[in-house]
Order: C-alpha cells, then structure tokens, then sequence
C-alpha cells in the first residue's frame, strides 16, 4: 500500500442567499447562492500512512500547530462516516492533518467552509489516485464530500459564484453538491470587493448546527423556505442581467432575515452588536446620499461584510475609513477581501 501526502487551500465563502435549516443528513432546506472568497483561506496538509489492520483512519490533528480536542472529535466522526458510506479505503489508513488559516480564528468568518472544503480535496485526491476512472467528476465528488462536513463547505470547492441546493434555475443542480453559476453572472459582478468589519472578536454564541435545528420548529418556517427559494432565483437574475438596485435589496434582506429567523427562534439569539445596527444604518444613508450600490451581509455573527463593486472602490473606502470607523467607540478591524478563483492543489507526493 502506498503512502500520500497532499495539501490543497481552499477559500472562506459568504453566502448572499443563506442556507438555513437543513433536511435529513446534511442536505439543504433551501438553494443557497454564494461569493467566494479570496483572501480569507485555509491550508491543510494530511499525510496518509498505511496501517497494518484495517483498524483505521487513525487521526491526529492541529490547527495552526496546536491540538484541538474539540474539532478533532468532529474530524473523527466525520472520517468515521466516510469510512463507512463513502471511502471505504480510509479503513487502512492512518491521517495527520494540519491545517492553517489565512485569517485570525477568532473574525468571525466562516472557517469550517475553508478548513472542511480543504480536507474534502485532500480525501478526493487520494481517492482519485486510488480509484483511477471512479467515474466522478473531482470537483462535484469533493463539493459532496465537503458538504457532508459541513454544508456551506460544499460551494467553496470553486471560485466566483456559487449555487447549492436543488433549483430549476440551476442546470444539474443538486441538494448533494454544489455548483458554479459564472457563466450566468454578468462581467460587472465578476470584480466585487468584500470588505469585512469585524466589530467583535468574541466566540460564537450558537454553532451553526444548533442554529439549524432551530428551523426545524420555527413558526416561520414555511415562509423562510418559500422566501429563500425566490429570493435564489431573482437573485440569479440580477447576477446575470446587473439589476443592482435589486442586488442590493435581496443581498441585506438575507442578512437581515437570518438574523430575524434567530431572534424569533426558542430560544432565541441576538447576535448583532449595537455596532452592527449602526454600520447598517450608515451604509443605507451613503447609499441613497451617493447612489452607489454599496450593501451589507452579515453570517451568523456580528461582523459585517460591505459588497461593492471594485470600480467603486475609492469612494466606499473613504467612507468606510473616514466615516464609519471613527464613529464607532470600540476597535474595528478591517479584513479586505473580494472575490476569489477557487481552491488550489498546493502539492500530491505519493509513494510509486
Ligand atoms: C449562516 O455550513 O456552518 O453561514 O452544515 O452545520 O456545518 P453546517 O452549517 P454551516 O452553516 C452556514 C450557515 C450560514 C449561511 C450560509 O453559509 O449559507
């Protein structure tokens, strides 16, 4: 049995329709749209070494050259999962991952779409060279691998825009994978900058998988779904035919509907700052003072991502640095980000 030793980086992404509530295992309750990130990356780098039983995968794992117990445990279920379902091979394997952020841990931003869509290359990469002609296409297998990890995962395994979930707007889509919409997004989308302010460092005060057992009773339940679903298809028309102004609507009532989805759940969470609501609020006023169509998205947390165009960029960095910054009491840090063309294969060693 060979050894390999593979390392892939993969991008952050952040969803402009959320993904919010999910169906039976690790499927989505609605279709998700998404930005793929540029700047806010992971790198991992799993050594698979075989094992003499079939006792495995044996799993060692650090972040950032420290251990976790935590995320290892998860990483364990997972690989366990794999073992079982999808990738029988890694029963004679033992694995030791390391992985890294681009970005500080504690911004906020959604790490386990960078870290799970790197490891789900990893496996992919093994089981391609394993499996010569499995008959997958990598990219979909490592998409479907990834959102068994974690679902927003699944749209960080390509670059641009990103759409998973079932749609009839979506040639071949699937709950079980996502796929990449550029061909249909007009050239003027395909330079948008992210720029992201991080009011607040503090830790998350609910992981996202209790966050989407909170759908599961919600009272608004059936409106969230109805909702999400148009707001995926009218969205994928502004993309394609620039209607910015409708861009920019739909963009900030995700945000706002995610937050409202938490606030109204049992038991309920509020996760904007009082920062937050007043970066809000300063971005809607520069917006109807200058007329550029410059938008907020937030995650589950209080840190706000400002959309813009990049031709627009002079113009909404003053304001952010001249206006928005010096009005807000509390340190503010400023990640800029835009984006990104995807994941990429940084090495694949393998014993002949
Ligand atoms: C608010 O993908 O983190 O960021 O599948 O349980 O790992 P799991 O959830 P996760 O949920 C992301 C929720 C969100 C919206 C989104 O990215 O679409």
């Amino acid at each position: 049995m060979r050894s390999f030793r593979v390392k892939w980086k993969s991008p952050a992404n952040i969803a402009l329709v959320k993904y919010w509530g999910k169906n039976g295992h690790q499927l989505p309750a609605n279709a998700s749209l998404s930005m793929t990130l540029s700047e806010a990356f992971a790198t991992t780098e799993v050594t698979f070494s075989p094992l003499k039983n079939e006792g495995g995968p044996v799993v060692t794992f650090t972040f950032e050259n420290n251990t976790n117990e935590i995320f290892q445990q998860r990483i364990e279920r997972y690989l366990q999962y794999l073992k079982e379902n999808e990738m029988p091979f890694l029963q004679h394997y033992r694995l030791d991952i390391q992985s890294q952020n681009s970005f500080p841990h504690s911004a906020g931003i959604a790490s386990s779409a960078a870290f799970m869509s790197s490891l789900a290359l990893c496996l992919c990469s093994v089981e391609e060279q394993l499996y010569e002609g499995i008959g997958y296409s990598f990219f979909e297998r490592a998409s479907y691998i990834a959102r068994l990890g974690s679902g927003s995962a699944a749209r960080s395994v390509y670059g641009g825009y990103v759409s998973w979930g079932r749609s009839k707007h979506v040639p071949h889509s699937s709950d079980e994978y996502a796929s990449p919409v550029n061909k249909t997004v007009h050239p003027s989308f395909m330079h948008y900058v992210d720029t992201i302010l991080i009011v607040s460092e503090k830790p998350k005060a609910v992981s996202s998988s209790a966050g989407h057992r909170l759908m599961n009773d919600h009272p608004f339940q059936l409106a969230r779904y109805r909702q999400a679903a148009l707001h995926h298809e009218e969205l994928l028309r502004c993309l394609l035919c620039e209607d910015r102004q409708r861009f920019v609507e739909i963009v900030e009532n995700e945000a706002l509907q995610l937050h409202a989805l938490m606030m109204t759940s049992h038991p309920s969470y509020i996760l904007m700052e009082p920062a937050t609501l007043f970066v809000i609020q300063q971005i809607r006023q520069f917006r109807s003072e200058t007329g550029i169509p410059v938008c907020f998205t937030l995650d589950a947390g209080p840190n706000i991502h400002v959309l813009y165009a990049k031709d627009e960029s002079v113009a909404v960095e003053n304001f952010i640095n001249n206006q928005i910054i010096p009005s807000i009491a509390q340190p503010v840090r400023v990640m800029y980000d835009r984006l990104g063309n995807g994941p990429e294969q940084l090495f694949f060693e393998f014993d002949k």
